[in-house]
């Protein structure tokens, strides 16, 4: 038997007024399938006085309500679901920091768009069909691992489902199966290379030439790190479970410009969090999905908290949404100044002394609001290269951010190692 692999889809570089025209019709079936099905939005949509018929237009959506990870969890575990339980196929489940965890279900139907989806993904991603795909994204309730695992076996690529952890391990493997790609996320990447580099691997030197990194935020300075530690392609990949999981949009190899929302599937919007407010294209804010196919779990205006903003198609017909710079949870409010992890970790590489581990630590020593940064010193810098490198970040981020900082170099090694998403902020303010 050969391996069906996907051909491109038309949809993916159809016109504007197609997307359009196909979003209206979708959307329609799926405010009308919830509104049916869902008793939080059939109360939602009564209490805001809309009615699914109600949407004639595209923009006609801002008048629905949002949905939020508070009603999510309000309804939990399967008061969301729009399809009797026999119809659900597969339950995943984010661990979520605080409280009850947000559960999410997929029909069949919803599964096979998925595998569909990330087969595109990947493949715009510039992984082959005959390529060999490690997958070190977590298995499990966690839907990294297994959605990125149907997604390639059905691109027709060879899967090696490692699942995150067992560091040496994945080293190992990714020496003797000689992979071309791998999907984790760009903090265990980090956490492998560094393995590599212990056992005197040089990791430009693997058979990787494909990272499709997601997951957490990530910079352009830490893709043109990996790419030069690595030597491969560098691509970003976005999801989340409630709106799927990975494989919501995804970066062109081509490009790199950015991550082409599959939009015939998800329309997007970006609002003002604080007004709600629908922003133009280009603005940035807070991004927001509404499902357009998905039968089990629908969701309306979903909030994601995550800040970017939409930008035309290049590579793709479909709008872009810029590399996240951020989650609305993740803002550190320092002295009346805005700053996200992200932007620390871009003034980090650029310091030739700081490797891109780190850490954001929050405190509040008389009453004042403190942030450390902690961030480990290369393996070759010495001591006088790391005073130097902790006072040019201390400089660099008053100057680029406008605040003052503490900056911590630690030795290489010192810093919690993640196997999924790293924790960058930590919070002791009490
Ligand atoms: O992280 C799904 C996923 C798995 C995406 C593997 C990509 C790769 P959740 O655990 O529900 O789902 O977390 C979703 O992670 O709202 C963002 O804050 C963040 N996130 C996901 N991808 C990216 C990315 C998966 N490429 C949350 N850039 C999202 C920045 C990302 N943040």
């Amino acid at each position: 038997m050969t391996a069906t692999a996907t051909p491109k889809q038309d949809i993916e570089f159809a016109s504007r007024d197609r997307i359009s025209a196909l979003q209206l019709e979708r959307l329609r079936w799926s405010l009308t399938h919830a509104f049916e099905n869902v008793p939080h939005y059939r109360q939602a949509f009564d209490a805001a006085g809309v009615h699914p018929t109600d949407l004639k237009d595209l923009s006609d959506l801002a008048k629905f309500p949002f949905t939020a990870k508070a009603d999510l969890r309000a309804n939990y575990p399967f008061g969301m679901f729009a399809v009797p339980q026999e119809r659900v196929s597969r339950i995943h489940a984010s661990s979520g920091t605080t409280g009850r965890p947000t559960v999410v279900g997929y029909t069949a139907r919803d599964l096979d768009n998925w595998a569909d989806l990330v087969a595109r993904s990947l493949r715009a991603g510039g992984v082959k069909p005959t390529d060999k795909v490690h997958v070190a994204y977590g298995y499990g309730l966690f839907t990294g691992g297994l959605g990125a695992h149907y997604g390639a076996e059905r691109l027709g690529c060879t899967v090696i489902p490692m699942s995150g952890g067992m560091t040496e391990r994945q080293v190992q493997l990714i020496q003797d199966f000689r992979p071309d790609a791998i999907m984790v996320t760009p903090s265990y990447m980090l956490t492998l290379v560094d393995a590599m580099v212990a056992r005197g691997i040089d990791p430009a030197s693997t058979s990787l030439r494909t990272g499709v990194f997601g997951a957490e935020p990530w910079t352009e300075e830490m893709r043109s790190e990996l790419e030069r530690r690595l030597d491969m392609d560098a691509v970003d990949i976005y999801g989340l479970s409630e709106v799927m999981g990975p494989g919501v949009a995804m970066e062109c190899v081509e490009t790199k410009d950015g991550l082409h929302i599959w939009e015939d599937h998800f329309y997007p919007e970006v609002i003002d969090p604080v007004t709600g407010e629908v922003l133009p294209d280009g603005e940035e804010g807070e991004l927001v999905f509404t499902s357009l196919t998905k039968e089990a779990m629908p969701v309306v205006r979903y909030r994601t908290r995550d800040l970017t903003r939409l930008l035309p198609g290049t590579a793709r017909t479909m709008r872009r949404m810029q590399k996240v710079t951020g989650r609305t949870d993740d803002m550190i409010i320092l002295r009346g100044v805005n700053l996200f992890p992200t932007q620390i970790e871009e003034l980090i590489l650029t310091i030739p002394a700081l490797a891109p581990q780190f850490q954001c630590v929050l405190d509040r020593p008389d009453r004042m609001d403190r942030l450390t940064v902690r961030v480990e010193a290369r393996p070759d810098a010495d001591a006088d290269s790391r005073g130097r490198a902790a006072a040019d970040l201390t400089k660099a981020v008053k100057n680029r951010i406008g605040v003052s900082v503490v900056v911590d170099v630690t030795d290489p090694a010192a810093l919690e190692r993640s196997i999924g998403k790293a924790r960058r902020l930590i919070d002791n303010r009490g």
